[in-house]
């Protein structure tokens, strides 16, 4: 059954690294996408009336035994098919066309050159137009019926179609941003092709789970890990708007968070949206178990396997629950496909939550599952959450127990929690915090002399560090501004006790790492 009332476009997932993205796609041309795995009948796509069905990429070549092919029936839905790149050629062989294992790969940026103009698929697009190839098969022979409509001085059928059948193929993949126009064309599919009406948004994403929440929870509850960060509190909001007092929310300080960062949580979820949210201030018995441990690993270790253990007392205490929640967005969630089968999800590793203890039997409920980050923030300022949290860095589980390098200490957190405070408030107030992915500082188990009045000090050292970065996996350091470093090194000297040097950290990754450990 269709989970939308709005027009709705299938992606048929092949096994493709890219399906949520050509997902994401068809979302941002105002149009529902459902991912289904290719195994999908042909009558289970009827029943739910898409527009358009979208054929993903995948790793298999269809010369190998046993390849994942779509149910035939689709061929006689009569809704318009779109196949990109092994959907292509999966399409291709199905309908009598041929495709070749050439054994030599194609990998990388092309240009495409139309051929037929009169493409509705390639409308709009120019002459020649960038697109990302990554195949090792090709098609060498299309099915009747269909024309070439674009090529590249190495394939001859990049893109095809069958304007009277409405089926189109392109060897590329117009999903991914090195495609430069890739974007237009799946907008031609979706809109002009298969005629979806652009009436979909965060607002109906936010009904549609609503009401899926609710029908799976039905009477039981549901607990959510309270982080404090975005993931964690959109989830929290969207399933308190589906439930209400269902939900329990458990909030762990650690000991290690941002300064008046529990005051906050509590305030804004306690308060503002009076959800049922229990509190456990762990702090002590953090602080206890780091106690002499300077070695990172060994540090992270203990601060998860205490996150666990808190975690599970609280929970014990909320009374007969069903579901964890996770704010498990797509990016998380780790794919272990099987021919028959979508992309699977583990816990959420950075949430600590770990293996569930025998006695804890939960089903898992992760509204956010097919979200990208951007999209899970527009989703919160939906639900009313305040751009402070929405639009916030990242912030690691651990918390500032990574960023006290050597030993943990509660006064050593305190010192630090003052030199955040001081450099996240100078960003700000510089108009700089949006424009970096990540800032932080860290206090190094190392003491300097300094001056500070007329008298000799030896005091921590701390290092300010700010990067940009696309997703994590690489970053550059911030180009910050000499003026907002000068305020900020002359406000921590001058206010925060414990520091008498501050550093600045013009590392990127790689080969440094984001946090210092
Ligand atoms: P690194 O230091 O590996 O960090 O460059 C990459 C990103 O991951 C964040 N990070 C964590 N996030 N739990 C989290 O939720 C963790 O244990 C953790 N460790 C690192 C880090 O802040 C950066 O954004």
């Amino acid at each position: 059954m269709a989970i939308t009332d709005h027009d709705t476009v299938v992606v048929l997932d092949f096994g493709a690294q890219y399906s949520q993205l050509i997902a994401r796609r068809v979302r941002e041309c105002g149009v529902y996408s459902q991912i289904l795995p290719f195994t999908a009948s042909a009558d289970e796509i009827r029943k739910l009336a898409p527009k358009g069905i979208i054929f993903s990429g995948g790793p298999a070549s269809v010369r190998a035994e046993g390849s994942p092919r779509p149910d035939a029936g689709v061929f006689a839905l009569g809704i318009p098919i779109l196949g990109i790149c092994y959907g292509l050629q999966v399409m291709s062989e199905m309908l009598g066309g041929h495709v070749t294992s050439s054994g030599r790969k194609e990998y990388g940026l092309q240009n495409i050159t139309i051929s037929d103009h009169s493409s509705e698929l390639l409308s709009g697009v120019s002459d020649s137009s960038q697109v990302w190839m990554s195949h090792g098969d090709a098609v060498d022979r299309i099915p009747e019926g269909f024309r070439v409509t674009a090529v590249t001085p190495t394939c001859p059928y990049a893109a095809v179609e069958d304007s009277r059948r409405k089926f189109y193929g392109v060897q590329f993949h117009p999903e991914v941003v090195h495609s430069v126009e890739g974007d237009r064309m799946i907008r031609s599919f979706v809109l002009d092709i298969c005629g979806a009406e652009a009436d979909w948004n965060m607002g109906s994403f936010v009904s549609d789970a609503v009401e899926s929440i609710r029908k799976t929870v039905g009477s039981r509850r549901v607990l959510c890990g309270l982080s404090g960060g975005v993931d964690s509190s959109v989830a929290a909001v969207l399933i308190h708007k589906a439930i209400g007092d269902q939900l329990v929310c458990v909030f762990v300080n650690n000991g290690m968070l941002r300064k008046h960062e529990a005051e906050s949580v509590l305030d804004l979820f306690g308060r503002h949206f009076s959800m049922n949210l229990q509190y456990a201030d762990a702090s002590d018995d953090f602080l206890s178990a780091l106690k002499g441990v300077t070695e990172p690993e060994a540090k992270r270790k203990i601060i998860g396997k205490v996150f666990v253990d808190t975690f599970y007392r609280e929970a014990r205490k909320c009374g007969d629950i069903s579901f964890l929640a996770q704010g498990t967005l797509y990016p998380d969630v780790i794919e272990s496909r099987s021919p028959s089968g979508g992309p699977s999800s583990t816990i959420k590793s950075h949430h600590n939550v770990g293996g569930l203890p025998e006695d804890l039997k939960w089903e898992l409920l992760e509204p956010l599952k097919e979200l990208f980050k951007d999209e899970v923030r527009a989703l919160g300022k939906e639900l009313g959450l305040p751009d402070e949290l929405v639009y916030r860095h990242p912030f690691p589980g651990p918390g500032l127990g990574v960023r006290c390098i050597g030993e943990v200490t509660k006064e050593r957190l305190d010192t630090l929690r003052d030199v955040d405070a001081i450099f996240i408030d100078e960003i700000r107030k510089a108009g700089l915090y949006g424009k970096i992915w990540q800032a932080l500082a860290d206090l190094l188990p190392v003491k300097s002399v300094g001056v500070q009045g007329d008298e000799r000090t030896y005091r921590e050292v701390c290092t300010l560090r700010a990067v940009t970065s696309e997703d994590a996996m690489t970053a550059d350091w911030f180009r910050m501004p000499y003026e907002v470093l000068q305020r900020a090194a002359s406000r921590i000297c001058n206010e925060v006790p414990g520091v008498n040097r501050v550093l600045y950290d013009i590392t990127s990754k790689p080969p440094g790492t984001i946090e210092w450990e």
